[in-house]
């Protein structure tokens, strides 16, 4: 029997509340599909551990991962530890270190659904964020200086590199091949003079080997409206790290909620492990209640299982997901309902 490495990191807030129900579904699939996960858990590498020890893992943290076959996180971040200590001493690494370069984002609008966007009809808007994960406006590149005086600033450098940002690319546009043949790609070189214009021109470039693809480019203000206006008519969309994180929430906000968003973070070369996670964070608004959507780290498993090689396993997911939404009323309170999590997962797993 097929065995698959497992590392689940749930981390802070409710990354705690909606891992386990990944697990249930997963061995559920793992039973029925004939393979089995051997997990490791990583429970304490959170925002409690940073505050007790002053780091968010251990100083051999990612070696300890490195020979899994793929990762589970939850969310990273909590008030108390600033956001971007705890997320660059655990999230960021990971993905950097890995070599997760792409984060892929994947947008459908469930029947039974209520958008709040109009013209977000079930079954039409079906579309990728293909997100660059690993460079541009997420940099260590920059400084705060003169702490204190009125002089006081901050420089923050975007690095956009021909090979990161081809590979990426690559990746986007022939996963549109594989679709339905569409691709846009967020850009604003009409006010970001150096990085952008790069950008465009690697795109126009890699189109060439794509004749297949009908592309376009959008300015990412332009794109915005795009995505509540007319959300079906996207394919595949492909932008930076900072532009594809903020698309990605709006993205899953027409869907409905945030949710349900899952997300690979990939090594599509599988020299290393892959990583999966649901598009939210920890949401320390809701934490403890025990009634977070567990729906985004659901979707998320099942990507995890289309690519350790379990294409139907990942499907039965997807299909008890749409069952949930389209078949009952049980719903958690981010889609309008007052069921809690466990109740949701129960039905969930009714319906798998
Ligand atoms: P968030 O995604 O945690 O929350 C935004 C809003 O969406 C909140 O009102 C929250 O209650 C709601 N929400 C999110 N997930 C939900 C779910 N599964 N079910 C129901 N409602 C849900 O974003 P934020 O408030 O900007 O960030 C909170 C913390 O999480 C910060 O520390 C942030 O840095 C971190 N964060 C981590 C990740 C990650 O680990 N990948 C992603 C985003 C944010
Ligand atoms: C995400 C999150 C992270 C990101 C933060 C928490 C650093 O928003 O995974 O979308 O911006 O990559
Ligand atoms: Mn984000």
């Amino acid at each position: 029997m097929t065995n698959h490495r497992i590392a689940l990191i749930p981390g802070d807030g409710i990354g705690a509340e909606v891992l386990p129900p990944a697990q249930q579904v997963l061995d559920v699939l793992g039973r029925r599909h004939g393979f089995t996960l051997d997990y490791t858990s990583y429970d304490d590498w959170s925002c409690e551990r940073y505050l007790r020890e002053g780091a968010m893992m251990p100083e051999n943290g990612i070696d300890q991962l490195r020979d899994k076959d793929a990762i589970l996180l939850g969310a990273v971040g909590y008030p108390g530890v600033p956001d971007h200590v705890s997320l660059w001493g655990l999230l960021i690494p990971i993905r950097r270190s890995f070599r997760q370069y792409v984060n892929l984002r994947p947008i459908h609008v469930f029947e039974g659904i209520d958008s709040p966007v109009r013209g977000a009809v079930a079954g039409e808007v079906d579309f990728v964020v293909v997100r660059e994960n690993v460079e541009g406006e997420y940099s260590e590149v920059g400084g705060r200086l003169n702490r204190g005086f009125d002089d006081e600033m901050a420089v923050q450098e975007a690095v956009f590199t021909r090979t990161g940002v081809t590979r990426v690319l690559d990746y986007a546009f022939d996963l549109a091949a594989q679709r339905k043949g569409r691709l846009t790609s967020a850009t604003k070189s009409n006010g970001i003079v150096h990085t952008m214009p790069f950008w465009d021109q690697l795109v126009a470039e890699r189109a060439e080997h794509f004749p297949q693809v009908a592309w376009d480019q959008e300015h990412i203000d332009a794109l915005a409206a795009k995505f509540v206006l007319e959300p079906s008519r996207f394919d595949v969309v492909v932008g930076s790290n900072l532009f594809g994180d903020i698309l990605s929430d709006l993205a899953a906000a027409v869907a409905g909620s945030i949710g349900i968003a899952p997300a690979a973070n990939l090594n599509p070369e599988r020299e290393f492990p892959s990583m999966f996670e649901p598009v939210h964070g920890s949401a320390p608004d809701i934490a403890g209640q025990g009634i977070a959507n567990p729906l985004g780290a659901v979707w998320s498993a099942a990507m995890m299982l289309d690519h350790l090689g379990h294409p139907e396993a990942a499907k039965d997911i997807t299909g008890a997901i749409a069952a949930v939404l389209a078949k009952t009323d049980v719903r958690t309170h981010d889609l309008g309902g007052t069921s809690t999590t466990a109740e949701f997962t129960d039905k969930l797993l009714e319906l798998l």
